[in-house]
Formats: structure tokens, C-alpha cells, sequence
């Protein structure tokens, strides 16, 4: 291996020309180290080592090598050329289309005969690492509109974790229930939404941010409830006809706050997934819930995986109305529900789980 340093600056890019004819290498000295930094490598060994540690721009390789040929040096490069983005170009005084097929197929970016011209092979390797720059100029465009995005990611997710937290500070002073509910309601959806992504029927429907946006907003679920009067939302013991009435309007209000946010701000899309899980959380699978009636598939699937979950929650919790139930009779009530009250799809998920389920509600702790 040999670097050949120019009496000028110091050339920019670096062509590797393999051929075990020392007269070759000295010609490509002659035409090309005015222009390229060159080293020059014999054999297969050599230009390995040369290709890993000095990374060239180009390598001129020749097909008739010694005991290894061209062809078989190719493949063994293949890994670093495509890691290096470097262009191979074939040099060779077979001319015949077999060779130049071949070459190709290994994975060659150009086939040069010999004797070749020398004004043709330089605007021949200029070519190459100019493909080389844009190629590169690409991936840097690419890197730096990911950073973009990441950072206005995380600016969105900023906004969002703040704005939700002061919601629900807002809904825990004004709701019996504690924070701890809505923190559990927040862990089943995250752990439900992640198990349903892994299905066949969902595997491809959510992105990491609609999976961020359902279980961070599934906590605004009852926000709606701060709209509600104090003498129904803190009464102990059953409520009134006329009062349930009042308190169904809880997923409207709730739905309204957070539509009319996200008509202002239409580029957080959380907010819609929010408005989605607070107004339709009280559907039923079967048609029979409220606030509209929505049936099957019409109901947003944010608001039909909430739904189980702030069931399964209300079950085996304590309330003021009501004694927490055992984890058995909880399974027994919620499984009749399959179909009826829940998306026998999403069900399944969760039931699958279910025991999951009553670990993480120990773990954020029942009332
Ligand atoms: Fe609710």
C-alpha cells in the first residue's frame, strides 16, 4: 500500500486503484495524482485494508488479479462499499459483455476498458463522487429534517403533558374521584393500547404518536364533569333518574372543551383524539349508550379501548356509591359485556390480560 502525497494542497477525495501490474499503478499515478489522492493496493488483502482504513471515494479495481480475481474481490467488498457509499468501477481489458454483465451484478457502478482514455476516466470518477456528494447531501437533508421533527415532537409533547396536567388537576379538585383513578385509567390504556398494536387487526394502524396520544389523553376521559353541579357529582349513594340525566352530559361538556381547543389549535392532533375519548367514552358497542348512540366501528377506537378499561376501573374499585367488587365477580360482570358494551376485539385483548389488568391497578393503587 502506498499514499501518494501531490506537491499541491491536499487533494480532497481519494481514489484506491487495485492492480497487480506495477506499470498500470504507475500510470494511474501519472494521470490521476494531480487530481486525487491516491493509494494503491496489489491484492485483495491490501485493498481491504486500504478500502476500512482510509475509506476512498472510488476504487478503480482490476478484473485479472492473481489467485483472486476482480470479481471475487467485489463480493468480498460488497459489505464496506456499501457501508463507505463507495463506487466501484471495473477496469479491464476484457471487453466482452459477459464481463461487463458480471461486473455489474457484483455490484460494480461502472466498467472502464483498458487501454482507457485518460480525459474519459477522470470525468468518469468526477461523475461517481459527485453521485457520491448528492448521495450524501441527501442522508445530511434527511438527518437534519428528523432533528426538526423530533424537536417540534417534543416542543408538541411539551405543550400536551403540561396542558393535560393542569386539566387534571382541574377534574381531581372538582371529582370524588382520586388522581390515582385517572392515573390507573392512564396505565391500562397505555398497556391495553401497546398489547392491541401487536394484534393482526392493529398492528399497522397506530403510530407510536396516536399511542402516546390515547393513553396521555384517556386521563381527560371525565373532564367533562367539572361542568357538572356539585349536589349530583359528590352525592353519596344512587342517583336520580333525572340526575343520571345530568351527569351523562359530562361526556358533551367534556367533548366540547376539547373541540373548541382543537378548533384553535387544528395542528395538535391530541386534542381531537382527546375530544374523541371524553364525548364517545360511554358508547356502547351494541348502539344502546350515550351521548349518541353510536354502534360498532362508529364509535372512535380510543374511546371503545377507554371504555373498558374505565368499566374494569369502576368494578374493582371503591366508590361512594359502591363496595369494590372481587376480582372474580369483576371478570364475571365485564365478560358479559363482550359485544354488547365493549368491541368483542378489543376485548379479547384486554381479557387476555386481564390479570395484568389488576396488577397495575395495585401497583397505582385502588381507593
Ligand atoms: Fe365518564
Amino acid at each position: 500500500m502506498d499514499v501518494i502525497e501531490t506537491n499541491e494542497m491536499k487533494k480532497k477525495y481519494s481514489v484506491l486503484c487495485v492492480d497487480d501490474s506495477i506499470s498500470q499503478l504507475e500510470r494511474y499515478k501519472a494521470d490521476l495524482s494531480p487530481f486525487y489522492e491516491l493509494i494503491f493496493a496489489k491484492n485483495y488483502n491490501e485493498a481491504l485494508s486500504s478500502l476500512t482504513t482510509l475509506k476512498p471515494d472510488v476504487v478503480l479495481l482490476d478484473i485479472n488479479l492473481p489467485g483472486m480475481d476482480g470479481f471475487q474481490v467485489l463480493s468480498l467488498l460488497y459489505e464496506q462499499i456499501q457501508i463507505f457509499n463507495t463506487s466501484v468501477l471495473m477496469v479491464s481489458s476484457n471487453s466482452d459483455s459477459f464481463s461487463i454483465e458480471k461486473a455489474f451484478i457484483h455490484g460494480a457502478s461502472d466498467y472502464i476498458k483498458k487501454p482507457y482514455n485518460r480525459i474519459e476516466l477522470l470525468l468518469r470518477i468526477g461523475s461517481h463522487i459527485r453521485s457520491k456528494e448528492i448521495k450524501s447531501e441527501n442522508i445530511q437533508n434527511k438527518l437534519e429534517i428528523e432533528k426538526i421533527k423530533k424537536k417540534s415532537r417534543e416542543t408538541i409533547n411539551y405543550t400536551k403533558d403540561s396542558m393535560v396536567f393542569t386539566l387534571s388537576e382541574l377534574a381531581k379538585i372538582r371529582d370524588n374521584e382520586t388522581g390515582e383513578h385517572l392515573n390507573r385509567i392512564k396505565s391500562y390504556t397505555k398497556y391495553l393500547i401497546e398489547k392491541l398494536a401487536l394484534t393482526s387487526k392493529y398492528e399497522k394502524y397506530f403510530s407510536n404518536d396516536d399511542i402516546d396520544d390515547i393513553f396521555c389523553m384517556s386521563i381527560l376521559h371525565d373532564i367533562g364533569k367539572i361542568g357538572i353541579s356539585d349536589n349530583i357529582l359528590k352525592k353519596p349513594g344512587k342517583l336520580t333518574f333525572d340526575e343520571f340525566e345530568v351527569m351523562k352530559t359530562h361526556s358533551v361538556i367534556g367533548g366540547e372543551i376539547l373541540e373548541n381547543a382543537y378548533k384553535h389549535y387544528t395542528n395538535f392532533n391530541f386534542l381531537k383524539v382527546g375530544k374523541d375519548i371524553a364525548l364517545y367514552h360511554h358508547e356502547k358497542w351494541n348502539g344502546t349508550g350515550y351521548p349518541l348512540g353510536l354502534k360498532g366501528e362508529e364509535i372512535p377506537v380510543a374511546a371503545r379501548i377507554v371504555a373498558i378499561v374505565d368499566v374494569f376501573d369502576a368494578l374493582v374499585s371503591k366508590r361512594i356509591y359502591k363496595v369494590a367488587y372481587s376480582k372474580a365477580d369483576t371478570f364475571t360482570i365485564i365478560k358479559e359485556e363482550r359485544g354488547r358494551h365493549f368491541d368483542p376485539y378489543i376485548f379479547d385483548v384486554f381479557f387476555e390480560y386481564k390479570d395484568k389488568f389488576i396488577e397495575i391497578g395495585k401497583r397505582v393503587s385502588y381507593e
